[in-house]
């Protein structure tokens, strides 16, 4: 048994002073004040634990860069207690075997929950289905060939369809290559200024609209990922507005960083789909403001100093995010006055978990003890090199940021508390 007493507890979408008992993983009772000793959370504030469906383990095949249990570690620093991992690895998690071994992996780090998502095609090399159910029995939550789009049509809508028969959604990363060609940031006023090559937002909304075109004559939900445009925006928008099935998530990157950013030639700001203008920006706020986007993801992309480190054309794309998401989100969305705590947390827990259909994302008697307690009113500079993964590749070093993870409990459990 475990009490932790005294905090503000996010209950329903309000924030009500409770204490908190714990019993064999599970919320036993949740009461304004539970008699006996226990964690003192005066001033701290309880969410439902975190859920990051997007991140980049690396293993098997990167463990350079990452591996399952360094990425388990620094999500639970940054108060995930469920993620989801994309299968671009070295096999490619293209089959049940590869699933079984994430989630035995992660079992054996036992940190938080990670959930295998499965490619779509074999090798994400976009000409043949990968076997599904396999994949499904083995634990995968969803799929996706994320880090390329799947470029035949026809397959895409038969993907979409087998996904529906096994119960799981494809998770689209969005790019058009022959319109990217090689470009590295975002085509506009900094790409000439630097001299970078630059791709035009088409490269991305083609294949968000192509996405939002399955969908809707399959009549199939689909999940657009890392939406940096203001015309994917609206694309997505609109789609919502006819009824379509689709859901999307952003990442901390497209709603604080223009492409100003690359000015300094930094590539930690290199990232894939690139960090675009301000008029993107703002309507991806806007965006999050109105439902359009459902979610708030990290794409945690961890690289090695040998793959960022060197010039902007050669560095490989991504941020490592696991860490800062909650503080960057929190002061960016809920400090500004944009979105209620509440509805910050429905975009980084409960969304996800309802999209996935994962247990989560809220805090009641008889769910699992998941939880997040954060300090919302301490502020912090982010510093990599305290960052725990092995990636050290931000493009937000030195920034200050209001809310520290104090303690995350997952399954009863103290899986990180704050030093
Ligand atoms: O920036 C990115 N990094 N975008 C992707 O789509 C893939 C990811 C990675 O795997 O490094
Ligand atoms: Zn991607
Ligand atoms: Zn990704």
């Amino acid at each position: 048994m475990k009490l932790f007493k005294n905090a503000e507890v996010l209950l329903g979408g309000e924030l009500k002073k409770a204490d908190l008992l714990i019993d064999c993983g599970v919320i036993r009772k949740i009461a304004p004040e539970i008699e006996g000793d226990g964690y003192d959370c005066k001033g701290l504030t309880v969410l439902p634990g975190l859920v990051d469906m997007h991140v980049h383990l690396r293993e098997p095949g990167f463990e350079k860069k990452e591996d399952i249990e360094s990425g388990s570690r620094a999500a639970v620093k940054g108060g995930f207690t469920q993620i989801c991992c994309m299968p671009n690895t070295k096999p490619v998690c293209d089959n049940k075997v590869v699933v079984s071994y994430i989630v035995n992996r992660a079992k054996e780090a036992g940190l938080c929950k990670v959930h295998p998502i499965g490619a779509i095609t074999e090798g994400e090399k976009g000409e043949t289905l990968a076997a599904i159910g396999g994949m499904k029995s083995a634990g995968a939550v969803a799929l996706s060939d994320d880090g390329v789009s799947v470029t035949n049509s026809a397959l895409m809508a038969n993907a979409m369809k087998y996904a529906s028969d096994f119960g799981l959604k494809c998770l689209c990363h969005c790019e058009d290559k022959s319109l990217v060609d090689g470009g590295v940031v975002h085509e506009g006023y900094y790409s000439t200024l630097t001299g970078l090559k630059g791709s035009i937002r088409a490269a991305e909304d083609i294949m968000i609209a192509r996405e939002i075109c399955l969908a809707e004559s399959l009549d199939l939900p689909v999940h657009i990922c890392h939406v940096s445009t203001y015309s994917g925006v609206q694309l997505i928008r609109e789609a919502k507005a006819r009824g379509v099935r689709v859901t999307a998530e952003t990442c901390p990157h497209y709603f604080i960083l223009t492409d100003e950013a690359i000015k300094d030639f930094d590539p930690n700001t290199k990232v894939n789909p690139p960090i675009r203008e301000e008029k993107d920006r703002l309507a991806i706020v806007e965006g999050l403001k109105d439902g359009t986007l459902d979610c708030i993801v990290t794409d945690h992309a961890p690289h090695h100093e040998d793959d960022k480190n060197v010039e902007y054309n050669y560095a490989a794309f991504g941020i490592s995010g696991l860490e800062t998401s909650f503080a960057l989100s929190y002061t960016a969305l809920v400090r500004s006055g944009t979105l209620t705590l509440a509805e910050l947390t429905d975009k980084m827990s409960g969304h996800p978990a309802q999209i996935l259909g994962l247990r989560g994302g809220k805090i009641a008697e008889g769910e699992p003890a998941d939880f997040t307690v954060v300090d919302l009113n301490r502020q912090w500079t982010v510093d990599p090199k305290k960052f725990v993964s092995k990636g050290k590749n931000t493009p937000f070093t030195g920034r200050k940021v209001y809310g520290s993870v104090k303690y995350t409990v997952v399954d009863g459990e103290i899986k990180y508390e704050e030093k």
